[in-house]
């Protein structure tokens, strides 16, 4: 389908055919648009905790013990990371479900150090079944063989076309069968190497061929009257399968679009059933409605400055299509990327919602422990502050599965009425609070970022930073960062308050075991909401005030199965109904006291036995 958008304004859609449902979303502003959307599409999933954590990888670590030397070094030079990845190199002759018995035969092994290690591992998966081992060697064709899983030709025979291990069919995965045989290979594969999670490539399906080896039938399914102007290779069957071919559902003409998401389905299915646990499942290629199973990279991305620069409408757009877990390939997958570069990368990189720096087998290395001291440090510290945002970033999430908000949001998303904010794709928010203001320019030292109603500001950003700036009335959610999400999230929670003119604040933290499914549709988290609404500042004093404390406060209103959370507090009784509550000092200010609130009566939230000086600022801050 050809879409143009027009000045006028207007919209040309040109199809090639087929049944067209149109929706019309009324908004009337931007967020309404994508909830209304997502109502039709489908709500986000929600994702594993670690998965938010830092990947690395790329095609090229060709043995287990290449593998595990990139992880220790990732260690030992002190970068967190939660998940080591490979690419085909695993696979025996690339073939999926197999791994090398010599270059990866302790592949088992490896991942069992990696778990012990708190790390988590993912392996690449293509759907192409090799058709060209001896029968009987390789179960996966084999039996989709005999159980009829396989996409066919026009003439019923099945579709053979190239991809990465030569001569491959197609799982048709609109086929119930077929996600049922798809589920037993991976039980399969997961029981001797578990992974866990998958990552889907080459899914759009890609093939070498044009059609299949044997070409496509001359038909109108293959060479329609009207072929979109943007097909890659002119035709519609250029470097994927023949839209003739057959499928359970339909022809591949009518399914085409939707081959990713079909097995992104019957991958999180899989992974579902086989772990227990929050499937991660990542995908190439995408579809309305993927977001439900699956998150979604870029692609191949080249290692340069534009690239860079594109990344993040790619990032936006997935947003605003229910896609809220996407990156690009951090430092870039094509060609060699620079110091410099891949420092700016990183530090963009650590605010897209996933996070992987991936590269191309015939490339430079580019995992952080390569370059130089001053770019490591960098790197290190905006990993750091990643690792330290995740309790705020895994909230998000939260809201995106729960009510279809977005994670990296575009800025006229939250200032609709501001027609300055409708143009800016160098910079984003996170959530609703976050705005990060990457350097996109080979040698800046300084980025324009637009900070308030149209107001633009020159700030130094040389090559250890990232501008980064909290929205006011906002308070997020941070925990001591670690070298791995299970160490983090056992670290102190810390709170980021940025008061509003109006001296008040607002955040929340959504918090459950980061891995159990359904936590949030079985009731089975926290929700922490943080307020900010008791501050005194005393910007005049005549001495009236000395030797005047503050003594408590009462909240109204508060649910009674409250609990609260604090990094400094006194209880005084072991008593349920005692809840705790600290008092937050600027860093050059000391503790002056802290007290503890009971709750006597439901609802009510007293605070007592405080003993603020007045004359000192304070913030008392308490949270459900
Ligand atoms: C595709 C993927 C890339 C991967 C390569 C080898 O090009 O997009 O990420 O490294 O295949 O599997």
């Amino acid at each position: 389908i050809d879409v143009m958008l027009q000045p006028t304004p207007a919209l040309t859609l040109v199809a090639i055919g087929g049944i067209l449902d149109l929706y019309v979303f009324l908004g009337p502003d931007p967020e309404s648009v994508i909830r209304q959307y997502l109502q039709v599409i489908g709500y986000p999933m929600m994702p594993p905790y670690w998965s938010l954590g830092f990947h690395l990888c790329r095609w090229g670590y060709t043995t287990t013990n290449t593998t595990r030397h990139v992880a220790q070094r990732m260690h030992n030079s002190k970068f967190p990371m939660d998940v080591q990845w490979n690419d085909l190199d695993y696979a025996a002759k690339r073939r999926v479900f197999t791994f090398d018995p010599w270059r990866f035969g302790d592949l088992p092994e490896m991942v069992e150090e990696f778990h012990e290690r708190g790390m988590k591992y993912i392996l690449i998966l293509d759907p192409g079944i090799s058709s060209t081992s001896p029968p009987g060697t390789y179960p996966p064709f084999d039996d989709g063989l005999k159980r009829d899983v396989f996409i066919k030709n026009a003439t019923g025979h099945i579709l053979i076309g190239e991809v990465w291990p030569g001569s491959t069919a197609f799982p048709d995965f609109t086929n119930p069968e077929t996600r049922h045989w798809w589920e037993d290979c991976i039980t399969d594969f997961h029981s001797k190497v578990p992974v866990d999670g998958l990552w889907i490539d080459m899914n759009e399906p890609a093939s070498f061929v044009q059609g299949s080896v044997e070409g496509c039938p001359d038909s109108d399914l293959e060479n329609p009257p009207y072929t979109p102007t943007g097909v890659v290779g002119g035709q519609l069957n250029s470097g994927t399968l023949c839209m003739s071919a057959q499928q359970k559902l339909s022809t591949h003409y009518n399914l085409h679009n939707m081959y990713g998401l079909t097995e992104a389905y019957a991958t999180h299915s899989a992974l579902r059933k086989v772990r227990g646990k929050r499937p991660f499942v990542l995908s190439r290629s995408s579809y309305p409605g993927i977001g439900r199973f699956s998150g979604v990279w870029t692609g191949d991305v080249r290692s340069d400055w534009e690239q860079l620069r594109y990344s993040i409408p790619a990032v936006l757009q997935f947003s605003l299509f229910g896609v809220p877990l996407v990156g690009a390939d951090i430092c870039g997958f094509g060609g060699n990327t620079t110091e410099e570069l891949c420092v700016r990368w990183m530090q963009l990189g650590a605010f897209y919602p996933f996070m992987r720096n991936h590269n191309d087998k015939p490339n430079a290395p580019q995992e952080p422990y390569v370059f130089g001291q001053k770019a490591q440090a960098a790197m290190r510290s905006v990993l750091n502050l990643r690792y330290s945002l995740l309790p705020f970033l895994y909230t998000l999430f939260h809201h995106v599965h729960a009510t279809a908000d977005t994670v990296a949001r575009p800025l006229f998303v939250e200032f609709p009425t501001d027609p300055n904010s409708q143009t800016i794709d160098r910079q984003f928010l996170w959530g609703s609070s976050l705005l990060i203001s990457p350097v996109l320019e080979q040698g800046a030292v300084d980025d324009n970022t637009c900070l308030n109603k149209g107001q633009y500001l020159l700030l130094p950003a040389p090559l250890d930073t990232i501008n980064v700036h909290v929205r006011e009335g906002h308070i997020i959610p941070q925990q001591e960062p670690a070298l791995t999400t299970i160490a983090s999230r056992r670290n102190p929670f810390f709170l980021t308050v940025a008061l509003s003119a109006g001296g008040w604040a607002r955040g929340d933290l959504f918090w459950d075991d980061g891995d159990s499914l359904d936590t949030f549709e079985m009731g089975n988290y926290c929700y922490v909401i943080f307020i900010s609404q008791v501050v005194s500042d005393p910007v005049r004093l005549n001495g009236a005030l000395d030797g005047l404390v503050l003594g408590g406060l009462q909240v109204f209103g508060v649910p009674s199965t409250t609990s609260l959370y604090f990094s400094v507090c006194r209880p005084q009784k072991d008593n349920d109904d005692i809840l705790q509550i600290s008092v937050f000092v600027p860093k050059n200010q000391t503790v002056l006291s802290a007290g503890l609130c009971v709750c006597p009566l439901p609802q009510v939230l007293t605070v007592t036995s405080l003993a603020l000086p007045m004359t000192k600022v304070f913030t008392v801050q308490w949270a459900l």
